[in-house]
């Protein structure tokens, strides 16, 4: 399985804090999924290079996204991979929101979004180390089925 792992934050890409969040995914999926290969690359929240990251990475079977889920202005990781995304996969999302509520009342201000683009999954996580630790485990038990059923292996 292919992952790339976006970080979207204008202080990460500038340096001005080390990217804790893209790190923090890319170690959970290595422990919990053979044959996978992850590559990560950090963008500012800037509508033009999310683009043309989520471009860049289509031939992964997962897109995640770390970052630029909240309510600041300049926080547009869910609405552009909306408009990018072909189709909406809510059930993702939902479950996201609704276990890191158990967790924090704060999930609910995360308007993450996962879709499909061709044959791609693309979901969005929140920015934290904290909120990522827990999605990533939440949505590794789907991931591999997900991969077989886009690629009309499943069921
Ligand atoms: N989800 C989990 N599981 N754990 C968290 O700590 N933080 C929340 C929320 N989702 C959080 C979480 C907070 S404080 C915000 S503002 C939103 O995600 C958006 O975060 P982002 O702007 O970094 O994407």
């Amino acid at each position: 399985m292919k992952v790339t792992v976006i970080t979207v934050s204008d202080r990460a890409f500038k340096g001005i804090y080390e990217d804790l969040s893209g790190p923090a995914i890319e170690n959970i999926l290595k422990q919990h999924i053979d044959n996978i290969e992850i590559s990560g690359v950090i963008v500012p929240d800037e509508e033009e290079q999310l683009l043309k990251a989520l471009n860049n990475a289509l031939e992964s079977d997962f897109i995640i996204t770390t970052g630029g889920t909240g309510l600041s202005d300049r926080d547009i990781t869910p609405d552009v991979c909306e408009k990018y995304c072909d189709k909406a996969l809510p059930g993702i999302a939902e479950i996201l929101r609704a276990e890191s509520y158990k967790e924090t009342p704060q999930a609910m201000l995360s308007r993450g979004f996962a879709g499909i683009k061709n044959k791609t999954v693309i979901v969005n996580f929140p920015g934290s180390v904290k909120a990522v630790n827990l999605c990533t485990k939440i949505l590794i038990p789907v991931m591999e089925h997900a991969v077989k059923m886009l690629n009309n292996e499943g069921h």
